[in-house]
């Protein structure tokens, strides 16, 4: 059965925008578990835009599934993941001027800095995923500094016409199948959604998706219970 981890950022996005205490993400999250989520994935941005460390520190101590913390390289960042001790640690690019994540890990021409953090992480006893785009030598670099995972940015793919839509599944396709050989986790995100989702599923050897901006969109109409447990009927029925 596919994994399905919640990103609940923009919970959190919601209260920042009146730097209040409501909606609070940690609630979310135990909403998110009940709806069936496997994972709780939450991105300590260095601006802080979102999610806080005060979100970090209640969600390590409720979160009772998979805690997926995601960051870029910033050496502070790093290092209060490595006190959090989160499961995972999802590395991205991080850009101050981004409204999101633009694009994947550089992890061909990393400067060290990928590499060193990597490191670090695992030293904590945390698993690495890296997230990149669906390029086979960034799979292979990815492979060669010892990610256990590699998230695969599906971005492209959610934004593909009817022209390109096929080309972007055959990459995404063709990366996971290089994952896997290489003997990584292929989990994949980014502007999933409930009508995008089913083919990114059923990519053979796909383990897990991140999805974070629909849920968090239809929770506000239906709430975050039922808008997880409807994610989660469609991917059981696109992997069983
Ligand atoms: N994976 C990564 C690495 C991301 O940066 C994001 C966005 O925060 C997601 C998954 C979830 O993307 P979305 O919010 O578009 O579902």
């Amino acid at each position: 059965m596919i994994e399905l981890g919640i990103n609940i950022d923009h919970v959190a996005t919601v209260r920042q925008a009146r730097r209040t205490f409501e909606p609070d993400p940690v609630v979310a999250a135990a909403l998110a578990e009940q709806g069936g989520a496997d994972g709780i994935t939450f991105h300590l941005r260095e601006d802080r835009r979102h999610i806080q460390e005060r979100d970090v520190e209640l969600l390590m101590r409720t979160v009772t599934v998979k805690t997926n913390m995601e960051f870029g390289c910033a050496e502070e960042i790093v290092g209060i993941a490595c006190k959090a001790k989160p499961t995972w640690g999802l590395l991205v690019p991080e850009n101050r001027e981004e409204v999101t994540t633009e694009g994947g890990l550089d992890v061909v021409s990393d400067d060290g800095r990928i590499a060193l953090a990597v490191q670090k992480l695992k030293d904590h006893d945390i698993l690495v995923s890296l997230f990149i785009d669906p390029d086979l030598k960034q799979v292979e670099a990815a492979g060669r500094i010892g990610a256990d995972a590699v998230e695969l940015h599906t971005g492209p793919y959610a934004l593909a016409t009817r022209q390109t839509l096929t080309t972007e599944l055959a990459r995404l396709s063709e990366a996971g199948e290089a994952t896997s050989a290489l003997g990584m986790r292929l989990h994949a995100g980014h502007g999933l959604n409930y009508n995008n989702v089913r083919p990114v599923a059923a990519i053979p050897n796909m383990i897990e998706l991140n999805i974070g901006h629909s849920v968090v969109s239809r929770a506000v109409m239906v709430g975050m219970r039922d808008a997880v447990a409807e994610m989660r009927r469609i991917l059981d029925v696109c992997q069983p």
